[in-house]
């Protein structure tokens, strides 16, 4: 999916309401750009192929490490490193940008959980919906 068209963001997360269930918006070089909601503390875990970016697109999380935590707001961006342990938590539902290698589960290397998910297609064309 290589479309040339806008993708609304705002727009997409009016389509699902369900947390840590990433949906894909948009491929690129290999990586998945994926929103998604958070709610609640996901499960910790960690990616030992792949970096992992988040981007908070409203309301506000805490990344948290086995050492230390970082509060990301809107507007703001983290890059986990590939291999270190993390683990989102959000105090109130806040959604998120994620931009990751295709593929990539959600609860990294750990065993699976009914949580586990690389991701689904969010139903497109966005912008044509409208
Ligand atoms: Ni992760």
């Amino acid at each position: 999916m290589c479309d040339m068209h806008s993708i609304d963001l705002n727009t997409a997360l009016t389509r699902f309401t369900d947390h840590w269930s990433p949906r894909i918006v948009a491929e690129l070089n290999g990586q998945h750009v994926k929103i998604a909601k958070f709610a609640g503390a996901f499960d910790w875990h960690s990616h030992g192929d792949a970096d992992e970016m988040f981007l908070v697109l409203q309301g506000s999380f805490t990344m948290e490490f086995r050492d230390h935590s970082v509060k990301l707001s809107e507007g703001q961006m983290l890059v986990v490193p590939r291999g270190v342990e993390h683990r989102p938590v959000a105090d109130a539902e806040c959604s998120v940008m994620l931009v990751e290698p295709a593929g990539l589960l959600n609860t990294g290397d750990s065993t699976e959980t009914e949580r586990s998910t690389s991701g689904q297609w969010l139903i497109e064309p966005l912008e044509r919906a409208e």
